[in-house]
């Protein structure tokens, strides 16, 4: 297998006082869907921000290429191609969707499009793989439904060129018929492009449907890692850590 293109090496972290991850140590590498999955409090979130330098205090070493990461300003993380969708989409509210979008092109994290290897993302691009956000430029992106305002934050995400994006529960709180329209359907296509994917979630059945590996993160520790199929077989694991 190739170097990973993101890892955790014996990362613990948390907020002042209260310890949410122990040691762990888990790998993205080029071209997976990667889900991490696990029950609310588990420490999902603080896995992300602990590698984006977002809040948490992080002892242990995060890389990315190879290169030692910890400490660095999450903007120049993120200018190593790695872009995250937060969980509650992270939309500027009052903002036509045009504009949200415009913003993100001129976002300080934007990789300068020939850096990556894939077709760049333009406004047109994600007009065309998002019609319904063409259709909605000029509303409010307050006013959009859990759907659009997803696609939008996918959206925002792409429009800085990533080549890792990572997805914080995109599919909290949407109807069963917009997690498959909006977060299967456009994460399949995305990974079979050549993105990779971090999937967080909590929805199981699609993790299972979208991933190529799944790690399961309990109560701040990893408690499985390995292939769809097999965490699928295992009822046990999935009842005593995820609660299926
Ligand atoms: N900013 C914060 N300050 C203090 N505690 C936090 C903060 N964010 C999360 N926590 C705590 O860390 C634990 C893990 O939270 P989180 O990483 O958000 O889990 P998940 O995303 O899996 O639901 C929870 O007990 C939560 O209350
Ligand atoms: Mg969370």
């Amino acid at each position: 297998m190739s170097a990973p293109l993101i890892a955790w090496s014996g990362v613990s972290a948390g907020y002042d006082d209260a310890r949410v991850l122990h040691g762990i140590d888990l790998q993205v590498h080029a071209g997976e869907v990667l889900a991490v999955l696990g029950r609310n409090g588990a420490g999902k979130t603080t896995l992300l921000h602990a590698l984006f330098n977002l809040g948490p205090q992080v002892q242990g070493r995060l890389t990315v290429h190879g290169q030692d990461v910890t400490g660095w300003p999450t903007h120049r993380i993120a200018r190593l191609g790695l872009a995250l969708v937060p969980q509650g989409r992270g939309v500027f509210a009052d903002l036509a969707v045009r504009d949200n979008l415009r913003l993100a092109t001129l976002a300080p994290h934007t990789r300068s499009t020939s850096a990556g290897a894939g077709r760049a993302w333009t406004l047109e691009r994600v007009f065309e793989t998002f019609p319904r956000l063409a259709e909605r430029q000029r509303a409010a992106s307050g006013s959009l439904s859990g759907g659009e305002r997803q696609m939008l934050a996918m959206a925002r995400a792409l429009l800085t060129q990533p080549q890792v994006l990572v997805l914080d529960e995109p599919s909290e709180g949407l109807a069963p018929l917009a997690v498959q329209e909006v977060i299967a359907r456009h994460v399949a296509d995305l990974a079979r492009d050549g993105l990779t994917v971090l999937l967080v979630e909590q929805n199981v059945p699609l993790a299972l449907q979208l991933a190529s590996r799944v790690a399961v993160l309990s109560a701040g520790g990893l408690a499985f890692e390995g292939t769809p199929e097999a965490l699928a077989r295992d009822k046990a694991l999935q009842r005593e850590h995820l609660g299926v």
